[in-house]
């Protein structure tokens, strides 16, 4: 699946953001890949324990929670708190594919990465190149969000960024595991929740919707680990 969703953060949210993290150190991206991703990875990152990137990843996870889109498409168990990524000059980051299982750093906690996601904090024209490509099963698809919305896909897709040949592209990006494990089944659940969701603002609170609801609920009984 690939989910675009808009407004994670507001206007004001992402200049505060941005304010914050074009004062920052940044350090070599390669600091939080494997072999295969260091080869092609040519990006900087704000260090991964740094005080800044847990304020502002705590800043980016409160609002994506609060998001229903987010939080129906993802059925969210636990997140990796999120990094931040500045690419300038030609920067780039070649095709590769993110690890299955992540520690969250400074705690023993492993995560399965079921979905990534990249919000973007620069807007489309600050900066020329630097598309987030995607291929999937369905095609190859790219991606350049308005700052502060994000794009959610299946962490099993290959993917790269362009070279940024024009201007700085900031992100935050992380990985979520899902409550449900399987791509088929967690897309299913979204699609009947939407649905059920648009019938409730149609209908009302019927018996069909709530005997639909019922359903929905006990198909995430059915496939979800909490
Ligand atoms: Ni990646």
């Amino acid at each position: 699946m690939m989910l675009h969703i808009p407004e994670v953060l507001t206007p004001s949210q992402v200049a505060r953001l941005r304010a914050r993290l074009d004062a920052a150190d940044w350090v070599d991206g390669r600091a939080t890949v494997g072999s295969q991703g260091a080869q092609v990875k040519q990006n900087r990152q704000l260090p991964e324990l740094s005080p800044l990137g847990r304020e502002l990843g705590e800043v980016v996870l409160t609002a994506l929670l609060a998001h229903p889109l987010f939080v129906s498409a993802a059925l969210p168990l636990r997140n990796v708190p999120p990094l931040f990524n500045r690419y300038e000059g030609g920067e780039h980051y070649g095709l590769h594919i993110d690890s299955a299982v992540r520690t969250v750093p400074g705690t023993n906690l492993r995560l399965r990465t079921d979905l990534s996601c990249t919000l973007f904090l620069s807007e489309p024209d600050d900066y020329d190149g630097g598309e987030l490509v995607v291929v999937d099963t369905y095609g190859t698809h790219e991606v350049k969000l308005p700052a502060g919305d994000l794009i959610l896909y299946s962490s099993s897709s290959l993917h790269r960024v362009e070279p940024v040949t024009r201007g700085v592209r900031v992100c935050s990006f992380f990985w979520t595991q899902s409550m449900v494990r399987d791509d088929g089944h967690r897309q299913l659940l979204f699609e009947l929740d939407q649905t059920i969701q648009k019938l409730r603002l149609r209908l009302g609170e019927c018996e069909e919707v709530l005997n639909l609801t019922g359903h929905y609920h006990n198909l995430l009984r059915q496939w979800g680990e909490v």
